[in-house]
């Protein structure tokens, strides 16, 4: 199959990414998409960077042997920051695109000369060099305040229930002063699936995530590759997962929905 022609892969530790496909889907149509959670090994935040590095070079060469990716677009902050270095020196015939908390825009649009910046991650993304060098980089023009939220994907993973929701943002926003945040920056994939709920707290603060900037990226490296799909037909979306779990689909679809 010409290559312009194979899907273009996204991965994510389970339902996460789809924050990020739902801009995909909308920037590029006529692409066929194979949309993979590892919801086997989920979550990833809690895992050390090597099980995670492991676990992402893994499913990049399934997506690439069973499903023949062009591209892989790596739609998890944890994972990016674990492995998107790593796997773009092993498989450097194809474009790997990684996701990172926006903090850029909510540093440089906030208008302020030192904003409150708050940054919910996973632990694992929290602790990463690639994210203490992101915040050192930042830090002199902001305020950063990074909260890990450990327990918050698994949430969203089960449905998303408010009630579940909402009792784990009151414990994980206990200590915040909410009122006097300028920004928030949702530096997990799965964070925008409950953005409404998290906006609440937030009286004055501008909500910031990275999927659209990850989608145009993508657009763009696959440009400059020559490997976008010509043909202007309405792309296909395939969604499978590690666990076999049968509801995956569904719950991606009521999310995707939202996006
Ligand atoms: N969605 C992932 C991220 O962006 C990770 C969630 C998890 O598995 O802990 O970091």
């Amino acid at each position: 199959m010409a290559k312009n022609k194979r899907p273009i892969s996204v991965i994510d530790s389970g339902l996460g990414g789809i924050s990020v496909l739902g801009h995909l889907l909308e920037e590029l149509p006529s692409e066929d998409f194979v949309y993979f959670g590892d919801t086997a090994n989920a979550p990833y935040g809690s895992k050390t960077t090597e099980e995670v590095l492991t676990l992402t070079l893994d499913n990049i060469k399934m997506l690439e042997d069973e499903y023949y990716a062009k591209a892989v677009v790596i739609a998890c902050n944890t994972a990016t920051g674990a492995a998107a270095e790593k796997c773009r020196e092993i498989y450097s015939h194809m474009p790997i695109i990684g996701i990172e908390p926006a903090i850029k825009p909510a540093v440089t649009l906030s208008g302020k000369e030192a904003p409150r910046v708050l940054v919910m991650a996973t632990p694992l993304t929290l602790s990463q060099e690639k994210f203490v060098h992101l915040a050192e980089k930042y830090n002199p023009n902001a305020d950063l305040i990074p909260l890990p939220c450990p327990g918050l994907s698994q949430v969203i993973e089960s449905g998303g229930d408010e009630k579940a929701v909402v009792t784990l943002l009151d414990k994980l926003f206990e200590g915040v002063e909410c009122h006097n945040i300028d920004a928030v920056v949702l530096g997990c994939t799965h964070y925008p699936l409950i953005k409404e709920y998290i906006a609440k707290y937030f009286p004055k603060a501008v909500i910031y995530d990275g999927g659209l900037g990850t989608a145009l990226q993508t657009k763009r490296r696959l440009a400059e590759a020559g490997l976008i799909e010509a043909d202007k037909k309405a792309g296909k979306l395939t969604i499978i997962n590690s666990a076999g779990n049968t509801e995956f689909a569904s719950l991606a679809n009521k999310y995707l929905r939202k996006i």
